[in-house]
């Protein structure tokens, strides 16, 4: 059997027929197929891919107290990061922390309810979010996230990418005002309808905060980064430019100009008909895609302007057989004529099994 990078090199050629150089030959998977390079098979990995599916997982957490004490010890932070590497051999490995760590950083107080999710404190009014506002250090609280980059980018195999990443505005900014998780982003939507000032404020000072925290997670070694914006799905129209599409455009311009070549993946999740076009107006170089639509409609209406990662549904690693070989495998044909990183459509759950991550793995690797 060939390795990817093998089969890839053996072709000789990219997508566009020109001569690979020997740089291009050399280079991550991950990377190649970030910059537009059509590989005989995806690089994979997963989101959520370090977590509780995992027994090493578990009790690496136990051992530091809590997940947040995890995510803020370097070492056991790093330790976990390296887990799914360690098991599975993925192309990419995931910066282990959480998109709330932000807000911590800013001020608010944070703590996780086992079995239930995150809880924070809330933004109701203009003195609520003065008291965050106060906060300009965020590097003070973040800085244990910066170390972990740093040990990672020295310890993983030289064959996997680093991925770091961090929540977009408007996915942070829903747990920000509701002080958790809900189901239908109520208490944001009801703040930017009733107080639009102080939602744009609240925004502004996330998309700011955002850039900072990227710019030092790249500083300190991440090759790639990642703006999750789970929530993207519950804005619409007009909304969905101003509050999904723009940050993503502000965010990755700055970026790139601070870190030109830096490549960006974009995840506005459930977007639909807001996936197209998604990466032209706003710079990432790859667009992530959840399972609300289906690999033919995607390759067709987003692939068509680059770099695509997804999207089989996360359910395939909890019920497994005959059903994720034949859907993994119609995820990879469907993406097959452009740029493609495997991925699930959303993160892993706690109730999959570890076996059948490897026969996803196995099935993108194997055919
Ligand atoms: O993907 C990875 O392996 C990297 C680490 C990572 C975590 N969270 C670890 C985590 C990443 C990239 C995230 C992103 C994140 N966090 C998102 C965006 C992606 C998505 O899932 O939509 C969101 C919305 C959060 C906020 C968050 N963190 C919630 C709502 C929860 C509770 C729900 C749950 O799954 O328990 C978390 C907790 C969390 N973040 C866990 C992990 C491994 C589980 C915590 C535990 O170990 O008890």
């Amino acid at each position: 059997m060939t390795t990817p990078t093998e089969n890839a090199t053996a072709m000789g050629a990219d997508r566009k027929g020109k001569k690979m150089t020997e740089q291009m030959k050399t280079q991550k998977t991950i990377l190649r197929a970030l910059a537009g390079e059509v590989l005989p098979t995806p690089p994979i990995w997963m989101m959520r891919q370090a977590g509780r599916y995992l027994p090493e997982y578990r009790a690496t957490r136990a051992e530091a107290g809590d997940f947040l004490k995890l995510c803020y010890n370097p070492e056991l932070a790093a330790e976990v990061t390296h887990q799914p590497i360690r098991r599975y051999g993925f192309d990419a490995a995931i910066l282990f922390a959480d998109i709330l760590l932000v807000p911590q950083a800013l001020g608010a107080d944070l703590w996780f309810v086992t079995g239930e999710g995150p809880r924070l404190s809330t933004i109701q009014s203009q003195a609520d979010f003065d008291v965050l506002k106060g906060k300009d250090d965020i590097h003070e609280v973040l800085n244990p996230v910066y170390e972990t980059v740093r040990i990672l980018s020295e310890t993983l195999p030289k064959e996997t990418t680093l991925i770091g990443f961090a929540g977009m505005p408007w996915t942070v900014a829903t747990y920000m005002i509701a002080g958790q998780g809900t189901k239908d982003q109520g208490p944001a939507h009801a703040l930017k309808a009733e107080n639009t000032p102080l939602f744009d404020a609240v925004m502004d000072r996330l998309t700011a905060a955002t850039i900072e925290y990227l710019s030092m997670q790249i500083e300190a070694g991440a090759e790639v980064v990642k703006l999750f914006d789970s929530w993207a799905g519950s804005l619409k129209g007009e909304d969905f430019q101003k509050y999904a599409l723009e940050p993503a455009r502000v965010i990755t311009t700055e970026l790139k100009k601070r870190h030109p070549g830096i490549p960006v993946i974009g995840f506005p999740r459930e977007a639909g008909d807001g996936y197209i076009g998604f990466a032209k107006a706003t710079g990432v170089d790859c667009v992530a895609i959840d399972n609300s639509v289906s690999p033919e409609w995607a390759a067709a209406n987003v692939q068509v302007d680059g770099c695509v990662q997804g999207n089989l549904a996360s359910r395939h690693m909890v019920t497994g057989g005959q059903d994720l070989v034949d859907e993994t495998r119609k995820v990879v044909e469907a993406f097959k004529n452009g740029p493609h990183i495997f991925n699930l459509g959303h993160g892993i759950t706690p109730d999959a099994d570890p076996e059948n991550v490897q026969l996803m793995i196995d099935t993108v690797r194997n055919g």
